[in-house]
């Protein structure tokens, strides 16, 4: 019998996504993104991105459908984001997925962003290894998780308590004089920096930070460090050193956030830590991440950097791991929920 084919609807923040999967298999996967509607605001303005949704959704759908080689009367089950994230624009995605399930008479999986974030991995290389730790990195998250099944057991075991790592990379780049959204920029100054001229500070790594926040994250005080190392040189009336402060700014949070997954993987007996979110995309975290993986002896999975942000197919293969484990369907009336909690894996 062949496997099931699930189409996949992201609307959750800034990017609209809808995918074809079949089983692990990406057939197709489109994704129009308003990121350059709130270049100009330096984030993501909620109104706008809703706005956006509405507009893209229908032509995201076509797109998805032509690069698959299907029509949308050819699927098994419709999944989206039925959280977490901006109110109005996941209420556009769970509409419209709604709608689809209703008119098709097909089975719906609202499902959680997080947890789908990790399972785009699945795509580029196979089924996940079973308990995995997870460190999801973007410009809306930071979260440690403790994946024990992808479809129904995600643990939080810790999260960012101010930024978002993307979000500090966004924040510092401002400071800098850099454009939005910051990390590549941040990134590519870096290049020409030392990571080792000024030794910023790492996040919740004191002693007694640990007890509290063994895998927390926090980033404003980096930032704030960072703004203040900024301006005495302003005022001393001295040049901004801009490569070695995105170097040592980009060392700081790789260090702090592979330091921690790598910790995690420890404390939990786990050997295999897989990583996600737009972050990601940074060369350092990853050849980071790879180091300090190797020498604990840990494997690491990274996918590809386009399965990394926002789009509808980590989406889709969330929703065919429920279709292959026969998990019961969410309701027609699920609501967007932009809390929901990581623990819920599916929306009842
Ligand atoms: O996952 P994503 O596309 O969107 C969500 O936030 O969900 O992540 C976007 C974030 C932005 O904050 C952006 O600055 C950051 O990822 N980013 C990077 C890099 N590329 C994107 N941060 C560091 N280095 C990069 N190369
Ligand atoms: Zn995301």
């Amino acid at each position: 019998m062949t496997e099931p084919l699930v189409l996949g609807v992201e609307s959750s923040c800034d990017e609209t996504g809808v995918a074809f999967v079949r089983g692990n298999t990406l057939l197709g996967d489109v994704v129009a993104s308003s990121v350059e509607q709130h270049a100009r605001f330096g984030g993501v303005v909620p109104e706008v991105a809703s706005r956006a949704h509405l507009e893209e959704l229908v032509p995201t759908i076509r797109g998805a459908c032509r690069e698959a080689g299907h029509e949308l009367a050819d699927i098994d089950a419709v999944a989206v984001t039925s959280g977490p994230g901006l109110a109005g624009a996941l209420m556009v995605g769970v509409a419209s997925a709604k709608a689809l399930a209703w008119a098709l008479d097909k089975p719906l999986y609202g499902v959680n962003h997080l947890a789908a974030h990790v399972c785009a991995d699945v795509l580029d290389h196979g089924p996940l290894p079973e308990p995995t730790v997870a460190l999801l990195v973007s410009g809306g998250h930071t979260n440690l998780l403790l994946v024990r099944d992808i479809a129904s057991d995600v643990v939080e075991l810790g999260s960012t308590i101010d930024d978002a790592a993307g979000e500090a990379f966004d924040k510092v780049a401002r400071v800098l004089g850099l454009p939005y959204p910051g990390g590549p920029h941040i990134e590519r100054a870096a290049a020409d920096g030392d990571p080792s001229a000024i030794r910023f500070p790492r996040g919740l790594t004191s002693r007694k930070d640990l007890k509290r926040h063994r895998f927390d994250y926090s980033f404003s005080g980096l930032k704030t460090a960072v703004v203040r190392w900024v301006q005495e040189r302003e005022f001393a009336g001295e040049p901004v050193p801009v490569a070695d402060v995105a170097a040592s700014f980009n060392e700081a949070v790789a260090d702090v956030l592979t330091r921690k997954a790598i910790d995690a993987c420890h404390e939990y007996g786990v050997h295999d830590l897989q990583i996600g979110g737009g972050v990601t995309a940074n060369s350092r975290l990853r050849a980071m991440a790879q180091e300090r993986c190797d020498a604990a002896g840990i494997s690491l999975r990274v996918p590809r950097v386009r399965l990394c942000t926002d789009n509808g197919a980590m989406v889709a293969a969330l929703g065919s791991q429920m279709v292959q484990r026969g998990l019961r369907p969410s309701s027609l009336d699920l609501p967007a929920d932009s809390s929901m909690p990581v623990s819920q894996v599916k929306a009842d």
